[in-house]
């Protein structure tokens, strides 16, 4: 029967305009009538009809709004408060929902200052906090600016501008014969080094403290926090779920102090940089080094002025919580459609997570509404409210250590979003074989900065090359789902390089004057992620394409052979690709025919989850168990990081890998070459396992 019911009021503040509510009750009223007539379950273009329909840019920022009250760093009362309203949001829509708690380290400043003493003897503390900017920072106190795991530890010593902080950044010093062993270093961000990469090589080159700033145009008083660990998820417990009772390591174990660094750091703003590196001596400062500096900065120093840095921290065993609202499917319960955000912040977190998060809660009010129109999923979706992701990717990372064994044969895939709006247009990353589907859901979804034009009209470029980035970084959840899990993963997100990335400017009034003054980008990727989830939960046939994969793997071997030399035979990788390529063809064929005799109306049930088997399992086929070579718990040999971050290879890590490894040390070229051969080979055979698993039969 139908029901028609009344627009989830939601848990927080949020109201749909009245036009808004009347085109919805419109839409209901003319489901109702449909279904009253045809009283067969909501169709997927039914579904997605409505799903576009209830969009509503002021039911979003009213989620935004609340969700940035106040900040809500993991681990602390506020982030409780934060988990609280997920929580009672899916309850208010009636939706089943669970929590898992795992007990974790986390990371926490105490107390830090760094000031300049002069030759001349006067000393200048420096400020290490952001000044107020916006109304809505007044009153709440966000975290002091600091890495979290850093050592706690203190320096008097002389600075040095070491530009990104890269091993040719130190070697063009050394060439000036400028060294920095036993020195202070200053690093500016955007070289291409992660946070924790930027600290590790200081530390190789002899330095006793990092100072990191952010080099913007804009908001150069702001203070970039984050974290400085190693490897991903929980540190005292290692590739398996940190659950409360469970097995721990001790902080001396050496698998968890070597995810730390040994030399402390902080950051800094490009504003107290500028006066750090002007006091600054010595060979003057490569031109290509300055990047939005002042002409009051000409030398890289040593010295001669003395630089005093302290740094406290603590680190703590604290309790961290995911939130899971779970849809059931109707025919296939058993298959699973994951969406997933962070929850946690820095500071306010309005673009990193919030944003994400709004969407998130809007998904979980617009899918009560199909639910509440009689629509079920053909199989289960469950969306994701992840904790500690700035730590590490914690939350997502312990959970699917925990749940492994399950996640492997039943998710379908992993759609991540993070931080969602930082500004226009779209950006994805994907596994290759959802590049089409996210092609077709661009053009149903509405460009919000372009009138009467969809998404794809001004994202696609010209020919086959869409735009998507792969998913090889280790920058958001989705890195334990592909590279430790091997589950077909999409990110989406509207804008980047935001410019208050973790200060305390990243606010609700930030997003309302810069980020999205209207939320029509939130709609815009609240439409685009629900949009995925729709068809992946609901198509009869999943709607991947391995033919897009093959030629990815392909275009990889082409970038592969013109950096390898002639000892190096690509050989196995070509005749895998191949193989790989004519599996993706026939079962591409296979899906065809199967739509046909379907639409012939015979029974194909059991043939078409069977197919699907293998294009859920065929991902797998690139984990390797012995994963990455010294780094274990990277199991995919096609996308991962490479170990050496000034690689420019983001595929095939393990090969990246070979190659930085052979040209640096006592290695012979015998060695060398056989090594990166070794390398080939067990990539060609994950390739070839995956289009086994396509191919879904026994040799
Ligand atoms: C000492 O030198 C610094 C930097 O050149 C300058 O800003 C400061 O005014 C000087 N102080 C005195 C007392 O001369
Ligand atoms: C450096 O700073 C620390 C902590 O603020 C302070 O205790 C110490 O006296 C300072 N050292 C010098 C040489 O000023
Ligand atoms: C929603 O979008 C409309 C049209 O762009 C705009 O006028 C309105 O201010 C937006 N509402 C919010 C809360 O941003």
């Amino acid at each position: 029967m139908v029901r028609i019911i009344p627009l989830p009021t939601n848990a927080i503040t949020g109201k749909p305009s009245p036009l808004e509510t009347f085109v919805a009750i419109l839409v209901l009223c003319i489901l109702g009538f449909y279904t009253l007539y045809y009283p067969y379950p909501v169709s997927t273009s039914t579904a997605i009809d409505l799903f576009l329909s209830s969009a509503s840019n002021s039911t979003i920022s009213s989620y935004l709004r609340s969700l940035t009250l106040h900040p809500h760093l993991a681990g602390t009362k506020l982030a409780a408060d934060t988990t609280r309203l997920v929580i009672n949001h899916f309850r208010s829509l009636n939706l089943p929902t669970h929590t898992t708690t795992y007990t974790t380290l986390l990371s926490y400043p105490l107390h830090s200052s760094v000031s300049l003493h002069f030759p001349n003897g006067s000393v200048l503390n420096l400020p290490l906090t952001e000044p107020v900017h916006f109304s809505d920072q007044t009153g709440q106190p966000v975290v002091q600016p600091y890495h979290a795991y850093s050592p706690s530890g203190s320096a008097y010593a002389r600075a040095v501008f070491v530009n990104y902080g890269r091993e040719r950044d130190y070697r063009a010093l050394r060439a000036q014969g400028v060294h920095v062993s036993g020195c202070v270093v200053v690093v500016r961000k955007g070289g291409g080094l992660g946070r924790g990469a930027v600290v590790e090589k200081a530390e190789e080159n002899g330095a006793v403290a990092v100072l990191v700033y952010g080099d913007g145009d804009t908001w150069r008083d702001g203070f970039e926090r984050g974290h400085v660990m190693r490897g991903v998820g929980d540190p005292l417990s290692p590739g398996w779920a940190g659950v409360d009772g469970g097995e721990t390591l001790g902080l001396d174990d050496s698998e968890v102090s070597k995810r730390f660094p040994k030399i402390p750091s902080l950051p800094l703003s490009a504003e107290v940089a500028e006066t750090v590196l002007g006091s600054l001596g010595g060979a003057p400062v490569p031109l290509e080094w300055r990047g939005t500096l002042g002409s009051k900065v000409r030398h890289v120093g040593p010295g001669p002025t003395m630089l005093n840095f302290s740094y406290q921290g603590e680190k703590k065993v604290a309790t961290i919580q995911n939130v899971f609202a779970v849809i059931k499917g109707c025919e296939e319960p058993d298959r699973y459609v994951l969406l997933g955000n962070h929850r946690d912040a820095w500071t306010f977190g309005a673009v990193d997570p919030s944003s994400g998060t709004a969407a998130l809660l809007d998904i979980a009010r617009r899918f009560s509404i199909l639910l509440g129109s009689g629509w079920t999923p053909r199989r289960s979706i469950i969306l994701c409210s992840w904790d500690a992701e700035e730590f590490g990717m914690i939350g997502s990372t312990e959970w699917v250590e925990q749940n492994l064994i399950n996640l492997s044969p039943k998710a379908v895939a992993y759609l991540n979003v993070d931080c969602a709006v930082q500004g226009p247009g779209l950006f994805v990353g994907s596994t290759p074989q959802l590049d089409n589907l996210i092609v077709e859901v661009t053009k149903k979804v509405k460009d919000p900065d372009s009138e009467g034009a969809s998404i794809y009209e001004n994202w696609a470029v010209t020919g086959e090359d869409y735009n998507i980035q792969r998913l090889s970084a280790v920058d958001s959840d989705f890195a334990p789902f592909v590279q430790h899990a091997g589950v077909p993963s999409i990110d989406v997100y509207y804008g980047r390089d935001f410019p208050v990335y973790h200060t305390a400017y990243d606010s609700y009034n930030w997003m309302t004057e810069y980020g999205d003054p209207f939320f029509q980008r939130h709609v815009a990727v609240t439409g685009i992620w629900g949009l995925l989830a729709l068809h992946l939960a609901d198509d009869s046939i999943l709607p991947f394409n391995y033919v897009s994969y093959a030629n990815q793997l392909l275009s990889y071997k082409n970038k592969l052979s013109n950096l390898l030399d002639q000892q190096v035979s690509l050989h196995p990788l070509t005749m895998s690709i191949q193989e790989f390529a004519s599996a993706a063809k026939q079962v591409d064929d296979e899906s065809k025919q199967l739509r046909l005799q379907e639409t012939a109306g015979d029974i194909v049930d059991m043939k078409k989850r069977a197919l699907n088997d293998r294009l859920i399992l065929a991902e797998k086929g690139f984990l390797d168990a012995d994963g990455l070579h010294g780094r274990q718990w990277f199991k995919h040999l096609v996308f991962g990081p490479p170990r050496d971050q000034e690689n420019k290879l983001d595929f095939f890590p393990g090969i990246a890998d070979s190659i930085t490894q052979g040209s640096s040390k006592a290695t012979s070229e015998r060695e060398r070459v056989a090594a990166i051969q070794h390398e080939i080979w067990r990539v060609a055979r994950a390739i070839q396992t995956a289009a086994s698993a396509l191919k879904g039969e026994f040799t």
